[in-house]
């Protein structure tokens, strides 16, 4: 039992749900996130895929566009977790590493499940290391062409 199972149990049933409206005719992978805020609100999102493969949308980055656009303060969501299908709890992509990085708290949980009783939880400071972060973006003198 691990400390932070309290919130896997909490979020689980609202990625696994959140899946099961996957749109993922290409991959038949259907994920489902689940996105806790500040204010105890859940926000969910699946993957939607594109014919346009490049398109498609995961269902961390879904969730996480979710909460903001109800208001949740960037970098300030505490725990996200993952429902991936199958018996192995799959880590998230890069890309929606990045967008975690800029989203949620430095300290935030983010975990993955699964069908089965596998579950991988991490604090979201610890699995993208040196992030490309807003701070690059300062103190930029532009030249003029
Ligand atoms: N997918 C996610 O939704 N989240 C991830 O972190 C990794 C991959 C989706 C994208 C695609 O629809 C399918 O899983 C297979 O890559």
């Amino acid at each position: 039992m691990h400390e932070d199972d309290g919130i896997v149990d909490e979020l689980k049933p609202q990625a696994v749900k959140a899946a099961g409206h996957s749109y993922s005719p290409y991959s038949q992978f259907p994920v489902g996130a689940a996105v806790a805020s500040l204010t105890g609100r859940i926000y969910t999102g699946c993957n939607v895929e594109n014919a346009s493969f490049g398109l498609t949308q995961c269902a961390e980055r879904a969730a996480l566009t979710a909460a903001i656009a109800d208001g949740a303060i960037p970098g300030s969501l505490p725990a996200l977790v993952i429902y991936t299908p199958g018996l192995r709890a799959h880590p998230p992509c890069g890309a929606c590493r990045q967008v975690m990085h800029e989203l949620m708290a430095p300290d935030s949980l983010v975990a993955s499940c699964c069908d089965g009783d596998d579950v991988k939880i991490w604090r979201r400071s610890e699995h993208l290391p040196e992030p490309f972060s807003p701070g690059a973006l300062k103190h930029i003198t532009h030249k003029d062409p």
